[in-house]
């Protein structure tokens, strides 16, 4: 199972599409159940990935994440997840950071991908 962060968003909801048509489960967290729809095969768990302590349901028996970039910061999932299994997580990062590297968006994003210490 994978845990999709920002599965109601506009690139979370396309991701959990392809991760069902090729077989994976996958877990969603957002900060209001009751008002976002999701895939009936979705797992779907409350969280917000700004508090901490709010995480260890989405976090819980899982390996792999794909981590959506909450503009306030990640250091509140990157502590939880820690304290987790998780082994493996992708960033959703942007193609600035690359092919515009002097672009402020770029510089933001990279150092978002560096305080978890994952590849661009
Ligand atoms: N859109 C693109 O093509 C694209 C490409 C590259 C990079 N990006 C970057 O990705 C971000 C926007 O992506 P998007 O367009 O897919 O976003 P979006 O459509 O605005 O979706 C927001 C998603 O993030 C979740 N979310 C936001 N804050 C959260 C929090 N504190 N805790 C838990 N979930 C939270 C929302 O969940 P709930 O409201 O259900 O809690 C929702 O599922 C930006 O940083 C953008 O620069 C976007």
């Amino acid at each position: 199972m994978i845990l999709v962060t920002g599965a109601a968003g506009n690139v979370g909801s396309h991701l959990v599409t392809q991760l069902l048509d090729a077989g994976e489960k996958v877990r969603a967290v957002t900060r209001t159940p009751g008002n976002r729809s999701f895939p009936e095969q979705v797992e779907v768990v409350p969280g917000d990935l700004t508090h901490r302590d709010t995480l260890a349901e989405a976090l819980d028996g899982l390996e792999r994440a794909f981590l959506f970039p909450v503009s306030t910061g990640l250091d509140a999932f990157l502590e939880a997840a820690r304290l987790s299994d998780l082994q493996h997580v992708v960033l959703l990062s942007s193609s600035t950071v690359t092919g515009r590297p002097a672009f402020t968006y770029a510089q933001w994003a990279a150092h978002r991908a560096a305080a978890f210490g994952g590849r661009r």
